[in-house]
């Protein structure tokens, strides 16, 4: 035994030696040789492994600066620009107000969108989202904001009412023993759905004629999750949408190479004429579905006039589902499939969040679809730059070549009915 503790102590001993000696030599350069180490396995460990995450919010993009607080140009915009003779500025329909992931079990959160002011809480019987009022008809408190959920239920934070998530009943008060029958809050109809926590919004309160399909490799997981990119846009719903049915903005403002940027001040310049993002499309109705249009394209990228081979081809199938819902394949030849999908919800009446989720299948790595999401963002922020900028058309002057916009545009006021609210200046003089 003692020679064992002995022995033990010997070896500790000559560790610390190693250790005392080990460090007597370790310079300035071998601690910033092990820091970026450190930094570039993290960094590298990002890239491969953890899923997209791209967030730009008012003003951070599609404005130009020149050193100015981002902030205030966009605000300097707002206010200068002419909005146009826009179309009523909440359409009906299925809108995504959160990502599934951002709202965990037994918690609230207050979002503003579609000129509302909503509580979205999961409950914590069958993990069920509810959407209800923000404010509690008691007297007025934000129940999004400290709301205590009890299973389907939620608690007002200032006086304790609970209201049922279901229909909107109050089913508690704490210093009364019966609840007054008049006593409920405004519940809105709500469903949860490819990773979307989507509300029915009618301008007449209708119920739905329609729901927004499932995507089966979404559902049964097979489909692997890859990350979003969200975007705010400061400018009509409408006009996100109608690109797709706007081809010939196509070959002019997406076809510079990615690499040639978002600022459209430099994304035409000769140094990327040599090359070039082909797109072929078409857009129209579906024929199954009076709210699906469907915009087909090809992709390919030509290089010094000539077409490069299979690797840059994409065959893309855009379903925009409703005003806010838009499933966008993607096929390549050797990579097989994946899909994002977009939504847009209305925050005000001219700001959109505008958000991509992806998933592919296990043939596509992580660092591939990232670059997919990479190239996707960056073709936006073209188009952002355009819609923070423009104002709306009411009569355009279009060409016959392009008579699928004024499909669209006939298409898409199905989403509005007599009570859809409209555009008015007075709000929008609000600053961000
Ligand atoms: S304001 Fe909500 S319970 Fe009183
Ligand atoms: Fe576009």
């Amino acid at each position: 035994m003692l020679y064992y503790f002995g022995n033990t102590m010997d070896r500790l001993q000559i560790n610390d030696k190693i250790m005392s000696s080990f460090l007597d030599k370790l310079t300035i350069y071998d601690i910033i040789l092990c820091i970026l180490v450190i930094a570039i396995t993290i960094y590298v460990h990002r890239i491969l492994f953890r899923p997209y995450q791209l967030v730009r919010n008012v003003g951070d993009v599609g404005y130009i600066t020149d050193g100015r607080n981002k902030k205030e140009v966009a605000n300097e915009i707002r206010k200068r620009r002419r909005a146009g003779d826009v179309p009523p500025v909440y359409p009906n329909g299925w809108f995504s107000v959160l990502r599934s992931w951002e709202l965990k079990q037994g918690e609230v959160k207050y979002v503003s969108a579609l000129g509302q002011e909503l509580a979205i809480f999961r409950g914590t019987v069958d993990n069920k989202p509810f959407i209800v009022d923000a404010y509690c008809p008691h007297l007025g408190a934000n129940i999004g904001v400290g709301g205590q959920v009890k299973g389907d239920c939620i608690q007002c934070p200032f006086h304790g009412w609970t209201f049922n998530g279901s229909d909107g009943k109050c089913i508690d008060i704490p210093y009364s023993s019966k609840v007054p029958e008049f006593a409920s809050i405004r519940t809105w109809r709500c469903l949860e759905v490819n990773g979307e926590i989507m509300l029915w919004f009618h301008a007449e309160e209708e119920e739905p004629d329609w729901f927004p399909p499932e995507v089966e490799g979404i559902k049964n997981g097979t489909m692997i999750y890859h990350g979003y990119t969200e975007h705010h846009v400061n400018a009509h719903i409408e006009e996100i949408p109608e690109n797709g049915a706007d081809l010939a903005h196509l070959h002019h403002l997406h076809s510079p190479f990615v690499a040639a940027g978002r600022d459209l001040r430099f994304t035409f310049s000769w140094l990327w004429k040599w090359v070039q993002h082909d797109w072929h499309g078409e857009w129209s109705v579906s024929p199954s579905d009076k709210h699906i249009g469907v915009m087909t394209l090809d992709h390919s990228l030509t290089i010094f006039g000539k077409k490069f081979p299979v690797l840059t081809t994409l065959a893309v199938e855009a379903c925009q589902i409703g005003p806010g819902i838009v499933h966008l394949r993607l096929r390549h030849p050797i990579l097989g499939d994946s899909i994002m999908v977009q939504t847009v919800l209305p925050m005000g009446p001219l700001h959109q969040k505008l958000v991509h989720s992806m998933f592919t299948t296990w043939r596509i790595p992580r660092p591939i679809a990232k670059i997919f999401m990479w190239s996707e963002a960056l073709q936006v922020e073209r188009d952002l730059m355009i819609w923070n900028h423009k104002m709306y058309q009411s009569k355009p002057m279009i060409l016959k070549e392009e008579s699928t916009l004024v499909k669209h545009r006939r298409w898409y006021s199905q989403f509005y009915s007599e009570n859809s609210p409209r555009y008015s200046t007075r709000k929008e003089t609000l600053d961000w």
